[in-house]
Order: C-alpha cells, then structure tokens, then sequence
C-alpha cells in the first residue's frame, strides 16, 4: 500500500483525536516500517489493518466506522492533491464511473506498484449508479467512505446500499441512487 495513504491516515487520526493519539498508534501496532512513511514509499497492507485495530481498541469505534471516516476525508485531499483528475468529471455519476478506467489507472501512471481494486461499473438509469467492488484487500469500507466524498464534492445527494457479494468482503456491490 502507497505511503500516502498511510499518510493521510495518520493526518486524519490526528486532526479527528489528537497527536498523542498518532503516538499511540505508532508505538503500540506492529509495523515492520517502524511507522516511518513517505508518500511515495510502498509498505505492506497489513500494516493499516494493525493501525485500524489498535484505533479501534483505543476510541471504540469500529473498524468499518474508522475507514468510512477516512475515506470520506481521503476524497476531500484528493480534490487538493489530484484536482486535475477529478475537474475532468462533471457530475459524480461521470467521475465514479471512471474510477476504474481513467482515475485508477493514471494512479498506476504514477505508483506502477500501487495496490489498486477492480471495479465493476453499470448504470440502469439515469438516477442509479451500480459499482461491483473486488479487491483481496476487502477495504470496501473505505470505497463507501471515498464515494461519499465524491457525492459530496460535487454537491449531490443520494443513498448507498453495500451488498457483501463474498463473505470475507472482497466482492461487494454498491448501489448509489440519486
Ligand atoms: C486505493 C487513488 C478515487 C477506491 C487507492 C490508492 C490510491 C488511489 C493512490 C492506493 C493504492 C496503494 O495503496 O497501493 C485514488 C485517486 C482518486 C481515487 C487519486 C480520485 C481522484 C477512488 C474512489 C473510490 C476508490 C472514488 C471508490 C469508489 C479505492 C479503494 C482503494 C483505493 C477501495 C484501496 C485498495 C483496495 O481496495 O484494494 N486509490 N483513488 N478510489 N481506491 Fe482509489
């Protein structure tokens, strides 16, 4: 996983519950970096499911709450740190339906060893979008999170369903409806 997540991450955990926080995420989850990270840096995956498992122990929320939060803060440093990807899009339908074939794959252009989910995409109408999430990774949580941002970015309201497709999370079907 890129270290900008990771990044971000620990931005979000600091602005959400204070820097002693980030300290205590550090110093009590195993993390083979020794929690160094550089945004264009790679590290292994595990070490944000160990972040979000101490976070979670630590303020009781859970996991699936914390990552829907950071994805939902991710999306909006996207629009600073990618603004030319997304301005491309002019409405959220455009934009999430070219996560997979645009945005994610000039993301690759960028980190060719980034770890990046597959995405499905339909739309049945014009008000229903239908995204068929697949990833080893099952961080269909933070895609819930992400989506939300969009919506939200593009000043547009509407309700996300998640249908778990495989048990352990790995294929999931998102229907977002306007
Ligand atoms: C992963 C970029 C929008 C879903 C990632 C990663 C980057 C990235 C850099 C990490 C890859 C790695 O760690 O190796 C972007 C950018 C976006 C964007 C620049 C917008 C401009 C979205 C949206 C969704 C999404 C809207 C949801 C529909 C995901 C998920 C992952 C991911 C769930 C985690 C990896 C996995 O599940 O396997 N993305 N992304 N992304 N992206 Fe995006």
């Amino acid at each position: 996983m890129k270290g900008i997540i990771f990044t971000e991450f620990l931005d979000m955990v600091e602005q959400n519950f204070g820097y002693e926080m980030v300290d205590t995420l550090l110093n009590e989850s195993e993390l083979t970096s020794g929690g160094i990270y550089t945004s264009i840096g790679t590290y292994n995956h595990q070490e944000m499911v160990n972040l979000l498992v101490t976070l979670n122990m630590k303020t009781e929320i859970p996991i699936s709450q914390l990552l829907r939060t950071f994805g939902l803060y991710l999306f909006q440093r996207f629009t600073k740190i990618y603004s030319h990807l997304i301005d491309k899009a002019p409405n959220a339908f455009a934009f999430l339906g070219s996560i997979h074939s645009y945005i994610h794959v000039e993301v690759r252009k960028l980190y060719p060893d980034a770890e990046l989910p597959h995405f499905d995409i339909e739309q049945p109408n014009a008000n229903t979008l239908v995204m068929h999430y697949s990833s080893i990774r099952s961080m269909g949580d933070l895609a819930y999170g992400l989506i939300e941002g969009a919506m939200k970015h593009y000043g547009e309201t509407a309700t996300i369903t998640q249908e778990l497709l495989q048990e352990d999370g790995s294929q999931i079907k998102f229907v977002i409806e306007k």
